[in-house]
């Protein structure tokens, strides 16, 4: 199969020096491309800025904004079978990037946002993709109603929940503990793991789901 994989942040201008981004690592999604590379599969690693080398055999695209993240799944989705969005793209961007770096001033600045392209969102609605679609839900409360919300709101077979309000999981940690979320309601808890166990169980899941 050709798995699609999202990984990483993204990182949306303010000026030429400055950006807004996040703590992702990048560990769990270049540990799901190479868990699914090493059982067979051809992937595609759509990639934020990481600090982790290409799995050997990953075709890696590399964007830097949501808006690249975009244009690069929407170029490569067709011809996968599976798409699994783990990359903590920004929600929102700056409404302007200033072509010249930003003066300090003595008064208070204040950052207009918009909102960014939700990428999962669009997998079937704008994509059209009708392979098997996973996306990972990051939540500080209520991790089980607020995946399967988005699990139903998004069109995803499979909705993978952690809790990154917790100490040595999740964002930027090399271990993850997460509750796979399913259409219908049933849930599947999975024990606290190094991300690259846990990505070996998650993509035999996959695999066999698909
Ligand atoms: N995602 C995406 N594009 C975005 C935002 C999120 O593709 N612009 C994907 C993430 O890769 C993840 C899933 O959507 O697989 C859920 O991301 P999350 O940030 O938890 O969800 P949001 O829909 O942004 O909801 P909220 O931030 O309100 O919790």
């Amino acid at each position: 199969m050709h798995f699609l994989i999202t990984a990483g942040p993204t990182r949306e201008p303010l000026d030429p020096v400055r950006f807004l981004s996040n703590r992702s690592s990048g560990r769990m999604g270049y540990a799901l491309a190479e868990a699914a590379l090493a059982a067979g599969h051809a992937v595609t690693l759509v990639s934020g800025p990481v600090a982790l080398p290409v799995p050997a055999g990953a075709n890696r695209v590399r964007i830097e904004t949501a808006r690249e993240m975009f244009e690069a799944v929407r170029d490569a989705i067709g011809g996968c079978d599976v798409a699994i969005f783990c990359a903590a793209v920004a929600d929102y961007r700056p409404v302007a990037t200033a072509e010249h770096k930003l003066k300090k001033s003595g008064d208070r600045l204040v950052l207009e946002l918009e909102p960014t392209e939700d990428i999962l969102g669009s997998a079937r609605s704008v994509f059209g993709f009708r392979g098997y679609l996973v996306g990972f839900a990051a939540e500080t409360e209520r991790l089980v109603e607020h995946a399967q919300g988005k699990l139903m709101r998004k069109g995803c077979d499979l909705m993978i929940a952690n809790d990154v309000a917790r100490p040595g999981i999740g964002f930027d940690s090399d271990e993850n503990e997460v509750i796979l979320c399913l259409p219908g309601g049933s849930t599947r808890a999975l024990p606290r793991q190094s991300k690259k166990d846990l990505a070996r169980e998650l993509v035999a899941f996959i695999a066999s789901a698909a």
